[in-house]
């Protein structure tokens, strides 16, 4: 199945005063997922429940960003991300995902837990949009998904690098900023000269 026919271009929408939450195992196996997650994923709870997380990884997301993930998580830190999602028919939904690690009476990390809200739909058409479209292009542009990955990851680090903020500066002034201009030029002009 191609790439094109694993998704139908149709957007869902959920309430502002809802709350996507799922939780995961260590090797990001879901364990828990409230209604809301059933309901927009278009899967039953018993269709999840077990299922790697990737049970709704939509293509246009790039690997980069899961990368980033699942180091913060596993170096024992929480990680806000935009991310879209697939449901079952194909339709997507997107997100705003602030994904933390659960830990056990000793300190260790047993599992991980993701609430998501509502995102500002001017950041992700703004800024996310044609962020991960330059991520994605520099991924399939290499025939070896490892080396598409790390060429992707380099490419985000040198535009962080290059405006001096950190991820998760980036991902804060996105929410700070009501014209989002700053960061539409870091997504749309020198992610180009960077990819
Ligand atoms: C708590 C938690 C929540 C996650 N939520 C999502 C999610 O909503 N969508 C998604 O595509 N991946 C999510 N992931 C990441 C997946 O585990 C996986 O890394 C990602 O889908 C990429 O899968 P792939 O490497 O098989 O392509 C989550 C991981 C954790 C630990």
């Amino acid at each position: 199945m191609t790439r094109e026919l694993q998704t139908t271009g149709v957007e869902r929408f959920f309430d502002s005063n809802e709350i996507i939450v799922s939780k995961t195992d260590l090797k990001g196996r879901i364990t828990y997922a409230n209604q809301v997650f059933v309901k927009l994923a278009g899967f039953t709870e018993q269709e999840l429940l077990g299922q790697p997380h990737s049970i709704i990884r939509h293509p246009d997301m790039p690997r980069a960003v899961f990368k980033l993930l699942w180091d913060t998580l596993e170096a024992g830190k929480e990680i806000f991300a935009y991310v879209v999602n697939r449901a079952k028919n194909g339709d997507h939904y997107w997100v705003y995902a602030h994904v933390t690690p659960s830990f056990g009476p000793s300190g260790e990390i047993i599992g991980y837990h993701s609430n998501r809200r509502v995102p500002d739909h001017a950041i992700i058409d703004n800024v996310i949009v044609p962020l991960y479209a330059q991520l994605c292009d520099v991924e399939r542009a290499h025939a070896n998904a490892k080396e598409g990955m790390k060429a992707s990851v380099e490419a985000v680090v040198a535009l962080l690098q290059e405006k001096g903020v950190s991820y998760d500066e980036f991902v804060m002034s996105l929410g700070q900023d009501p014209k989002y201009a700053p960061a539409a030029v870091i997504a749309g002009d020198e992610m180009r000269s960077v990819a």
